[in-house]
């Protein structure tokens, strides 16, 4: 395989292709979408899909794109390999300006962008070493070459003893494998995943995406993924975008939009990661006191920002009289300790708004839910 630092997509431009003077930082992007838009013609009128779209994905890093059913994100991806042809903007990789690719150059663009599917796409009169050796084949790549080519990348997916196996004797895990193979058959520098995990259980989720990740380091690919599965986000992506209605609403390093989403759509996606209040003390919470003694209960997030773990004594110190823990746990986003802690303090020497003060210089999110008695 060839090493990270060479693995180019090392395509010859057509001689009138523009390259684009840009911000340093923007040139070393690996895929850039300029002032993208793309819009579908249907029996009830145009659709727009995607309209201002302005990103930058890094060579080598894992790039998720998030968002509601309909927001546009497959239309993006599609974009790179113009499996979808944008309608306005520009979509460049290695700086180069793909919309003046003629036929031949998309050819020789998209076997350098390998995809995978959620439903794998896999010949079923084929065998496992059949599928993944039929994009050679069809690139006229003689047998000689295709032959250590194909076991190489078995050897890599974990599937050598699958070899004469056909696709509906192989569980999910194992499909999506031979589909990962098969992706990787070119050696691209991108490889675009759709929804790639979806039809796959947790644990198989798990290991298809340490595939990823290894193949990421080991190959130095940039990897592309659309998923509507935050844990695998917030598993194996670097940064993340969120899409809504075809624009981009917030977009940074998944621990930071994890930690602190700011768009109400992010917050809404992200929900699910976070741990609703018990439902008992959500059925005893009251927005005033009721009775003397009646506990407070703070709600705090801790974003990751601060680079440290929650300090729990400074907390307690801070809030004074006794601070029992509701609910709440820190969870580790690439190295960055992201806590959310529901609290209830009694006997306090500090009043509602001083505790909230207090809780505020320690977390960098601190609400009051209300009372429970
Ligand atoms: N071929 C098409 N013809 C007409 N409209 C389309 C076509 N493909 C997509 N659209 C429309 O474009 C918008 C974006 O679709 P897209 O498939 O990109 O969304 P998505 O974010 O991938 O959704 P999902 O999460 O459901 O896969 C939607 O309104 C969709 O109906
Ligand atoms: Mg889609």
């Amino acid at each position: 395989m060839t090493a990270p630092a060479q693995r180019r997509l090392t395509l010859d431009p057509p001689d009138d292709a523009p390259t684009t003077q840009l911000h340093p930082d923007l040139n070393r992007a690996h895929v850039r979408f300029i002032n993208l838009g793309k819009s579908y013609d249907s029996q009830h009128g145009q659709v727009a899909a995607l309209h201002n779209i302005d990103l930058a994905i890094q060579r080598g890093e894992v790039f998720g794109i998030i968002g509601r059913s309909g927001a546009g994100k497959s239309s993006l991806i599609r974009t790179i390999n113009r499996l979808e042809r944008p309608s306005s903007g520009r979509v460049l990789i290695d700086q180069v300006d793909i919309g003046e690719y003629d036929e031949d150059h998309l050819v020789q663009l998209r076997r350098r962008i390998g995809m995978i599917f959620q439903h794998f796409n896999l010949m079923s009169a084929k065998t496992v070493w059949q599928n993944v050796e039929l994009p050679l084949k069809v690139a006229g790549v003689p047998k000689e070459q295709r032959q250590p080519k194909v076991t190489e990348l078995l050897e890599l997916v974990g599937l050598q003893d699958k070899h004469k196996a056909y696709p509906a004797q192989l569980s999910g895990g194992q499909k999506q494998r031979v589909g990962i193979a098969r992706a990787l058959v070119h050696d691209p520098a991108i490889l675009l995943c759709d929804e790639a995990t979806s039809a796959l259980d947790p644990e198989t989720t798990h290991s298809i995406l340490g595939l990823l990740r290894e193949i990421n380091q080991r190959l130095g690919l940039t990897i592309i993924l659309i998923t509507h599965e935050m844990a695998v986000i917030r598993d194996i992506c670097d940064r993340v975008v969120v899409l809504e209605q075809g624009e981009v609403v917030e977009q940074g390093p998944v621990w930071q939009v994890f930690g602190n989403p700011r768009h109400e759509v992010s917050k809404t996606l992200l929900a699910p990661l976070q741990h609703a209040l018990p439902a008992d003390v959500q059925a005893r919470l009251k927005p005033q006191p009721q009775q003397a003694g009646a506990a407070l209960v703070l709600d705090l997030h801790f974003t990751g920002i601060s680079g440290e773990e929650p300090d729990l004594a400074a907390l307690f110190n801070a809030l004074g009289g006794r601070v029992s823990l509701l609910q709440g746990g820190v969870e580790r986003i690439q190295g960055r300790a992201l806590g959310h802690l529901v609290l209830s303090v009694t006997n306090s020497p500090h009043g509602r708004e001083e505790l909230l003060k207090r809780a505020r210089s320690l977390a960098q999110r601190a609400e009051v839910l209300g009372y429970v008695v």
